[in-house]
Order: C-alpha cells, then sequence, then structure tokens
C-alpha cells in the first residue's frame, strides 16, 4: 500500500507509510524475527517457523536476510502477478519472499552502481537450487528488455535445465541434487537488462559416474537419453532401451524416480540445447561421449588376479572406438597396459584385472568431468557480454552428512565452512567492528567464529589438505592409512579433530578404524579415509591420455590438450585446486554486495506439510539465524554517511535546501529532527547516521519521492523543457506526414495500376504489374507441392502463364529426380514387383486393388519351414520364393495342403518331404486364373510329356503376389490368362476338367453335381 498524494505535506505522507507499513504484515506470526517478543529464545523462533510454514508462509526475514522452508509443494506464490507486486516496491510493505530479495538487489544495483551477490545456503534438499532458478525468473520476467536481449534471457533460463541435466543426480537427500557448485553470474546494461551471464561450477562430483549408493542414481543425463532417445539415435550410439543393461547405472539398484520423467525432460534438454545455440554436430558429439561413458562400464576383463588383465568383450570396443573416433586397437591395449617413462625409455607394463577396472574409471570419470567443464565453458560463450553490472547467484552444495562421508563430503563440508566464515566476516563481524568504528554503544554479541576449522583444513604444512597432499607426492608406500596415521601425528590434538585411535571409548564406539572425525561448525562428521589418497590424485595413465589426445571427437579434442602431455609437472591434486578455486570464489563475493537467503529442509522425507521439529533445530543452529537475530535486534538495520544522506534526503528540510553550510553532523542533525525521527530510532555516529528500522527508512525514501513530484513542477527548468518538447514534438510531427505522404503515393499507383493492367506495359501500370508477379512468385513459394502425387498448383496471372507452367515442369522433374535418387535398392524391386503385377492384373481381376497396398515379401515360407530333404534334392538351385497352397486333386477335387516352391529353373510343387511334381519354366505353356477375387489358379503344362499327370489346379492366399513372383521367375508375364466365367484344363490321357467360377458371399471350392469345380468366390475375397 504506497502512499501518494501531493495535498499532504511531507511529514504526513511518513507518519502514513510508516503505519500502513506495520499492518502490511502477515498475520500469521511476525514476518521478521526481529519483532519477535522473545527474540533470544529458540524455542519462540522455532515456533514462529512452525506457525508460518503451517499457514504455506514459507518465507521470513530476520532483517535482510530471507530465510526458507522447502514446502515440498507448489504454492501459488510465483506467478507473474506476484511479481509485479514485488517489483519497485519497498522490501518491507509486502510479506516476505525470494522476490522481494531479488528486487532489493536489482534496485540496490541500478541505484548504487554497486555489484550484488545472492548467497543461498542450507543442506542438501532444502530448495536452494530452487530459490536460484525463481530469482532468475524473477530478472527475465520483470527486467527491461529488447529483442537482442530476450535471446540472452532465453539462455540464461535455458542453461539450467542443462547443467541440471548433466550435474544434477537423484540421491537419499534430494531427488534432484546439484553434484557440482555454481555461481552465476547475471550481467546487466545500463538500463537494467540482463544482457548475460557467467558460470563458475565448482567440484563436480566425478565419482558418481562409476559408482553409486544404494537407492541413489547417476547423472539424469544417462536416463534422460535411453528413456526418451529417439530410436535411431539410441541404434546409432549402440544402446539399448534399458538402463538396467548398463554397469554404471545398476549399482544404486534405481533407474526410476517417481518424481522424475526422464523421457519429458530429455525432450526439455534437447530443445535447450539448440537454445544456447549447439550446433546438431556438437550435440552429436556430445552424446557419443554420453553413450561412450556407458560402453566404457560395460567393458569387462578376463585374466587370473595376479595375471595380466584382457579384455572380454570386444563389442563394447568396435562401438567405442567409433563413437570416440580413436583407434579400437591402441585403446584396448591402452585399458590393459600402463606406460612407464623409466630413463628417458617407453616402457609398457601391463595391468592386472584391478588395476585395469581402475584405469577403466578413471578414464570414464575424466571424460565425463572435463566434457561437463567444456559445457559449462561452452554456456559461457553463449552468454558472454563485457561491462556490465552484476548480481552474482550462489547455490553451492549445502552441508552433507551421510553414513559413510569419503572425500567429496569433505569438500563439500569445507566449502560450507568457508561460506559460513565469509557470511561470520561479512555480517556478526563487520557489524560489530562497524559499530565500534563509528563510537557507537551496544552489547557485544557472542557467536562462534569458525575460523579454526577453516585452518584445520586449509592452512599451509599444517592443514589436512597439505598433509594430503604431501601423501600423494611422497614416493614410497604411502596409503589411506598412512595418511590417516600423519593425520594423527601432526593435528592429532586439534580441539576440532579426533580419529578412532585417539578418542575415548564412547566416541570410538561409533567410529570406524579408518575415520576421523571433523567437529565442524554445524556438527560431527566421521569420514572414511578409503580412496581419499586416489581421489586427491585423480590420475588418468599417460597412454589413455594419449588416446583421448588422439580422438576424432571435437569435444574431446577441447578436453583433452596435446600440451597436458608435454607438461612434466604434476598436475595440482583436487583438493588444492578446490583450496584454489574456493579462494577465488571468495574474493569475488567479498568485492559485492551480499544478500543472503538461508534455507531450512522441514523433514527427511521429502513430505509436504511436516515440520520436524529436532532437524529443524538443528539447522537453525548451524546457519546461525539465532546469532544472525541477536545482533540484528541489537544493531541497526540500516547505516548512510552523512553526506550521502544529506544529499539525498535534503530537500525534505526547509534547512538543508538547497544547500547546508554547516557540519554534516549537524545538518543531518536538523534533518531527522525536521522529519520526525525518534530518538530510540536512529543514533549518529562519527561519519554515518544509524537507523534503526528498516521502515523509517523507508518512509523517509517515500517522502522524497512525494517531494519530487511537487519539485518537478515548480521549478524554472519547466520553461526550458517546455521549448525541447515543442521541437521535438514537432519533428515527429514531419515524420509522421512524411510517412503519410508517402503511403498516399503507394495507394494512388496501385489504384492506377490495376485500371491499366489489360495495356501493354507503361508507366502507369508498371508498379501494379511487377507487383502482381512479384506476389505470385511468392505465393508459390509458399505453396510449392510438398509430394510427387501433390497436383496443386497456384493459378498464376496472365503474364506469368507461360513462366509458371515452366517452373511447374522444372519443379515436377527435380522432385521426381530426389524421390528416385532416395529410393533404395530394396524399394525399387518391390516397385518393379508391383509394376508387374500391375500390367497383368490391373483393371482385370477383382481383388488386384486390395493387393496394392500390401508389400509383397521375399518369401512366404522360411528355410525352417521347408523339408530338408527336398532342400537337398533341389542341389544347388536356387530358391526364390516359397508359398504354402492349397491343392485340388485331378479326380474328385480333393484339396490338399502344399507347398510351391519357385527356383530359378522351375516351379516345385512339395508334400512335405516328396517332391511332388517339378514344371520346368521352359515346359510351362500358360497360367490361368478367373477375373473374380477368388485365389485359383491353374498351370498348364504340355499333354504330350508324359512325365506331367496333366495341368495343376492350386489356390493361393497371395494370389497377385504368387502369380506375380511365377511371371517373374519364369518369365511369363504374357502368358497369364485372365477368364471371366469358367477355364478350360486337361487332366492327362487327354481328358479335360471344367472349373466354373461363380461370386458369392461366401468363399467355397468344390466338386458340383455336373462334375466340375465350383469356385464361389468372395464378393470382396482375400488376395
Ligand atoms: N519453493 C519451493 N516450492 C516448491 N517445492 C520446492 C521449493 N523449493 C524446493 N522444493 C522441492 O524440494 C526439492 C529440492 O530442492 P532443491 O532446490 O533441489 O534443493 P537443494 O538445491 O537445496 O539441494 C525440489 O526438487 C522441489 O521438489
Ligand atoms: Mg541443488
Amino acid at each position: 500500500i504506497r502512499w501518494r498524494s501531493t495535498s499532504l505535506s511531507p511529514g504526513d505522507g511518513v507518519r502514513i507509510t510508516m503505519e500502513s507499513a506495520l499492518t502490511a504484515r502477515d498475520r500469521v506470526g511476525v514476518q521478521d524475527f526481529v519483532l519477535l517478543e522473545n527474540h533470544t529464545s529458540e524455542a519462540a523462533f522455532i515456533e514462529n517457523l512452525r506457525k508460518r510454514f503451517k499457514e504455506n508462509l514459507i518465507y521470513t526475514y530476520i532483517g535482510s536476510v530471507l530465510v526458507s522452508v522447502n514446502p515440498y509443494k507448489d504454492l501459488e506464490i510465483y506467478t507473474k502477478n506476484h511479481m509485479e507486486r514485488y517489483r519497485g516496491i519497498n522490501f518491507y510493505e509486502v510479506s516476505p519472499h525470494i522476490y522481494a530479495v531479488s528486487d532489493n538487489s536489482y534496485r540496490s544495483m541500478r541505484t548504487e552502481r554497486r555489484d550484488q551477490c545472492i548467497l543461498i545456503s542450507g543442506e542438501s534438499g532444502a530448495g536452494k537450487t530452487e530459490a536460484s532458478k525463481k530469482i532468475l525468473q524473477y530478472y527475465a520476467v520483470t527486467c527491461p528488455a529488447s529483442d537482442q536481449v530476450e535471446t540472452v534471457k532465453d539462455r540464461l533460463l535455458q542453461s539450467n535445465p542443462v547443467l541440471e541435466a548433466f550435474g544434477n543426480a537423484k540421491t537419499l537427500r534430494n531427488d534432484n541434487s546439484s553434484r557440482f557448485g555454481k555461481y552465476m553470474d547475471i550481467q546487466f546494461d545500463f538500463k537494467g537488462a540482463p544482457v548475460g551471464g557467467h558460470i563458475l561450477n565448482y567440484l563436480l562430483e566425478k565419482s558418481r559416474v562409476v559408482h553409486q549408493n544404494h537407492g541413489e542414481r547417476n547423472f539424469h543425463i544417462f536416463y534422460q537419453l535411453i528413456e526418451g532417445g529417439e530410436e535411431d539415435l539410441l541404434r546409432r550410439l549402440g544402446l539399448e532401451r534399458n538402463p538396467q543393461q548398463y554397469q554404471y547405472l545398476v549399482k544404486g539398484n534405481c533407474p526410476k524416480v517417481s518424481s522424475i520423467n526422464d523421457r519429458s525432460d530429455w525432450k526439455v534438454v534437447r530443445k535447450a540445447l539448440s537454445v544456447i545455440g549447439f550446433s546438431e554436430d556438437e550435440v552429436e558429439e556430445l552424446l557419443n561421449i554420453i553413450a561412450s561413458v556407458l560402453h566404457l562400464g560395460n567393458i569387462q576383463y578376463g585374466g587370473e588376479d595376479s595375471g595380466n588383465a584382457y579384455i572380454t568383450t570386444d563389442t563394447q570396443i568396435k562401438y567405442l572406438a567409433r563413437l570416440l573416433g580413436v583407434d579400437g586397437l591402441v585403446l584396448k591395449e591402452a585399458l590393459t597396459h600402463k606406460k612407464i617413462i623409466a630413463k628417458g625409455e617407453e616402457l609398457k607394463s601391463p595391468l592386472n584385472l584391478e588395476q585395469a577396472s581402475s584405469a577403466r574409471d578413471a578414464l570414464s570419470k575424466a571424460v565425463y568431468g572435463r566434457t561437463f567443464t567444456w559445457l559449462v565453458n561452452k554456456i559461457n560463450v553463449s552468454l558472454a557480454y563485457k561491462n556490465a553490472s552484476v548480481i552474482g547467484l550462489l547455490d553451492i552444495y549445502g552441508f552433507e552428512v551421510f553414513q559413510h562421508n569419503s572425500f567429496e563430503q569433505f569438500c563439500i563440508n569445507y566449502c560450507n565452512e568457508k561460506l559460513q566464515q565469509l557470511f561470520i566476516e561479512l555480517t556478526l563481524k563487520s557489524e560489530q567492528d562497524e559499530y565500534e568504528a563509528e563510537g557507537i554503544t551496544w552489547e557485544p554479541v557472542q557467536y562462534f567464529n569458525n575460523k579454526i576449522i577453516c585452518d584445520l583444513v586449509e592452512e599451509k604444512f599444517k592443514g589436512i589438505i597439505s598433509i594430503l597432499d604431501e601423501e600423494c607426492l611422497r614416493p614410497g608406500d604411502a596409503s589411506d592409512i598412512t595418511f590417516l596415521e600423519k593425520l594423527e601425528n601432526t593435528v592429532g590434538g586439534h580441539a576440532h579433530l579426533t580419529t578412532h585411535k585417539l578418542t575415548d571409548g564412547k566416541t570410538r564406539k561409533v567410529m570406524g578404524r579408518e575415520e576421523f572425525r571433523l567437529l565442524h561448525y554445524a556438527g560431527e562428521v566421521n569420514y572414511n579415509v578409503n580412496g581419499f589418497l586416489d581421489k586427491n590424485n585423480d590420475l588418468l595413465f599417460r597412454n589413455l591420455k594419449e588416446v583421448m589426445c588422439m580422438s576424432d571427437n571435437k569435444i574431446l579434442t577441447q578436453c583433452f590438450d596435446r600440451a597436458e602431455l608435454k607438461d612434466s609437472r604434476r598436475p595440482e591434486t583436487a583438493a588444492t585446486q578446490f583450496k584454489t578455486s574456493l579462494a577465488k570464489l571468495m574474493e569475488i563475493l567479498m568485492s559485492k554486495e551480499p544478500s543472503y537467503v538461508r534455507c531450512i529442509k522441514p523433514n527427511d522425507a521429502k513430505q509436504a506439510g511436516r515440520f520436524d521439529e529436532v532437524l529443524i533445530r538443528h539447522q537453525v543452529k548451524y546457519l546461525g539465524l539465532m546469532e544472525n537475530l541477536r545482533v540484528r535486534r541489537a544493531g541497526f538495520a540500516y547505516r548512510r554517511h552523512y553526506e550521502t544522506f544529506l544529499q539525498r534526503y535534503k530537500s525534505l528540510c526547509p534547512e538543508t535546501w538547497p544547500s547546508w553550510q554547516g557540519k554534516l553532523a549537524d545538518g543531518v542533525s536538523t534533518l531527522v529532527k525536521h522529519l520526525g525521527y525518534k530518538p530510540e530510532e536512529y543514533k549518529l555516529g562519527r561519519s554515518k547516521i544509524f537507523i534503526r528500522f528498516p521502515k523509517t527508512l523507508f518512509a523517509t525514501e517515500d517522502a522524497l519521492e512525494t517531494r519530487k513530484h511537487s519539485l518537478g513542477e515548480r521549478e524554472s527548468h519547466v520553461s526550458h523543457a517546455v521549448v525541447v518538447q515543442a521541437w521535438w514534438k514537432g519533428i515527429l510531427a514531419c515524420r509522421r506526414a512524411r510517412r503519410r505522404r508517402e503511403a498516399a503515393n503507394t495507394i494512388r499507383r496501385f489504384i492506377k495500376g490495376f485500371i491499366y493492367r489489360h495495356n501493354e506495359r507503361c508507366p502507369e501500370n508498371e508498379y501494379f504489374l511487377d507487383y502482381v508477379r512479384y506476389s505470385f512468385l511468392m505465393k508459390l513459394r509458399r505453396n510449392l507441392p510438398k509430394t510427387v502425387l501433390d497436383k496443386s498448383w497456384p493459378t498464376p496471372p496472365t503474364a506469368l502463364i507461360e513462366a509458371s507452367e515452366r517452373l511447374r515442369k522444372l519443379y515436377m522433374q527435380n522432385m521426381v529426380w530426389g524421390y528416385c535418387k532416395r529410393i533404395n535398392p530394396e524399394w525399387k524391386h518391390q516397385l518393379e514387383q508391383k509394376m508387374v503385377a500391375s500390367e497383368i492384373f490391373k483393371n482385370k481381376k477383382d481383388n488386384y486393388p486390395q493387393s496394392v497396398p500390401k508389400l509383397f515379401v521375399g518369401t512366404r515360407l522360411n528355410g525352417e519351414e521347408i523339408n530338408p530333404k527336398v532342400l537337398q534334392s533341389l542341389g544347388s538351385e536356387k530358391m526364390k520364393y516359397a508359398v504354402p497352397v492349397t491343392k485340388y486333386d485331378r479326380k474328385g477335387y480333393k484339396a490338399r495342403p502344399r507347398q510351391l516352391l519357385l527356383t530359378s529353373n522351375s516351379a516345385v510343387i512339395v508334400e512335405e518331404a516328396k517332391l511332388k511334381q517339378r514344371i520346368d519354366y521352359a515346359a510351362l505353356k500358360g497360367i490361368s486364373v478367373s477375373s473374380l477375387s477368388d485365389g485359383v489358379f491353374v498351370l498348364h503344362v504340355p499333354t504330350e510329356d508324359k512325365k506331367q499327370k496333366g495341368d495343376v489346379v492350386l489356390q493361393s492366399d497371395h494370389i497377385i503376389e504368387t502369380l506375380t513372383k511365377v511371371a517373374i521367375c519364369a518369365d511369363k508375364v504374357n502368358s497369364i490368362n485372365i477368364n471371366q466365367g469358367s477355364i478350360t484344363f486337361t487332366m492327362g490321357q487327354g481328358r479335360e476338367g471344367i472349373i466354373d467360377f461363380t461370386s458369392g458371399s461366401e468363399l467355397l471350392v468344390a466338386k458340383a453335381k455336373n462334375g466340375h469345380l465350383s469356385v464361389v468366390s468372395r464378393n470382396n475375397g482375400g488376395i
């Protein structure tokens, strides 16, 4: 509820705004913990959270820090209307929201020209990533934009699904857990439009590529590809649509997650990739890599435990060679050998089973990890922009404690210590320091400074990371256990570290022998040292690197640089790299003005409406929220340098307007007294004014707004403005008049042209005729026939009839040519047979039309359905076609099941193992069928031939196909007689038989009373 009044004096405006700010609060609990009666009570704090959570009020402030509780359900608070409501509104006037924080940062960036950052923290599943997405959406919707900006906005938004596909996975804590840290700068130009971005990524959890804990999954992209990838894509990649087939996907035994739809996510990701600007080739190469990782996982080794390993799965190597663009043999060798350089000579030594498996896994991890980094860089290129103000978003893994905690949790939790340190530096400590420096009296707040833990981890020479590196680099028999021992010997006495050996009975019971325990600011975590050295070394054998450097895949050539092979220095260890990148991140964050979003997870079951008090109390504690609140309550919400404050608000007081001549502090004092600030609302320090409540400041801001309006009207530059305005209006009017003139001319020319359209070309109709031609050609372009069969064509104007005819011919020829070029040999063969069928039967036999859409098959009987003895007796004669038929005896017309085989020389009639009759094509006199839709036909043979027992009467269910084949094989296209009514045939020994054809409702073949064979075919009978 903003107060806009010109009739009241500024002082009244201030009062009324303050009132409304106080009453605009949510009705449930307090919307700012600062307003809690008993602000030191944790119970009261949690009670307030609970009350609000019950009413779906998931956001609450502590001063300017936003506390957010994951609702685990979709709330109707992220609509465009909500965004509008928070736009340009002071923090305290509407209920707390992530949009308020977003808007506040945005406005500070615009008005104070200072870079901002929003730090989102909380444990895994607390809603950090969702919060960062909401912020991004808010900017995308509410910030001003131009055309070019639209694409950047889309890219910014679409970078999320891509990064999530490749960097997120289902864990026990969160179905969509970010397995990498992300800091994203959103860049804004001087108009406040988002124009670019930049992403920094931190420590992808690569080990997930090769192993997942029970109930967890690998990165989403693998499942998306397998579930959503199109058939021919999967075929090209050599993948099956079943995640259970892949060793790298079965470890967690959890291929499907109810909250995730891999198939539709796949579509989203494919679209996002093209919005971001990935070319089709790049996508193809990217997917080749993803598929390769799955194939790598399925490589299996044979060999004794101590003997040399060899690869038992050659198909994988074949696919890998193709997908990665490398030599299969070289890859095979690199996966089973290692190259050592000894005394300047290269030696190859074979690997045993275990070494080979871990070399393979190392390759998978390296390939995936580096591809991920490539992906981030690629996105950065598409978002690149220079010279901008920025708002940074930090969404980084929250504090993590599992049953088994390894190197990754160590790094993640170290990162959280650093962020807590930053939070302390920036809020608690700097707050207190400032009061001290300004000579303001206040009670110091006790808080736990976690610097001691950061030092324990990162200190040079003495810190855990240094000790770990030393073990990694030391020659000799260093192992995870010697690392643990070294920890005990060097930092064993530290108050925040203990091990199984060092601790006492009670703790010892809950610790493994291979564990060390860190007392983090957030709580205790036991880390198992198993794998620490390997993960920190992150080694990939030299020859595997060499193979990757030789790849044809353009992404891999960027990921594996040949220069790396020449560099003989040891690469930095994983922990040290992480430490360095964190230090850089801290620098970036320090240079910006921070806002905080502290996310809380209400329960471990990912359930809506459940408020697990124990879990929440723990988070409130380790997020330091109570300390935060105590400092806020003791302190002042806002502070400004005297000079800035006076400069901004001097117009609100007659004594300070238009300028104040005395000391700054006195000016400010006069000003605030005039504004009616009460003594408890502010304090004056050495160089700054401190304002206790934000609402006081906001009220002053509103008064200023009101004042600006009234000032604007009175001042003398009004007349100057009028002059400028008049000129500008004049220019606009001239432009409008010119455009109107031009439009009138166009219309006039058009009408004239229409009148003279039948004359010879002349200046009057030139414009019109050209227009008609042009529009016909344009129309033609839009309405070209799509297929050879489409005979439509737009009607041309008279002047273009000839041209149109020629174009049509050319276009048809072109389409036909294109069609022919696309035909493959099989289809060509099919069409040739159909042509023959058409020549023989079209308009002659009733069931021909039904046969047209059905494809002719190669044969109706395959090898196993024909008796081997028959095949044997056919010897070397090639079988062309076989079909089951019914034969009608010459005597009595009994129906017998037979097979008709067409070989290269003859038609053969077979009864199971017996070759009943063989008709050489040369001897085949002709073939008779009826014109109706029955399947009966007669093969005529010479009567003189004593070997033959007379003509053969057969029936086939595929008459058109069968006879076409016979015609082609026997070269008798012209010897097929199609008869109306009846067929006469010879029965041997000069006797004659007759078949009568009629049509009826039911197919019937039987001997009639007159001794003829009567065939009744159905009106729309079979083919
Ligand atoms: N504001 C919200 N509204 C609705 N659901 C949410 C919200 N924040 C988080 N969630 C739910 O919680 C899940 C975990 O959130 P996410 O942001 O991925 O956690 P984090 O990044 O902290 O690990 C999301 O997938 C979503 O289902
Ligand atoms: Mg996340």
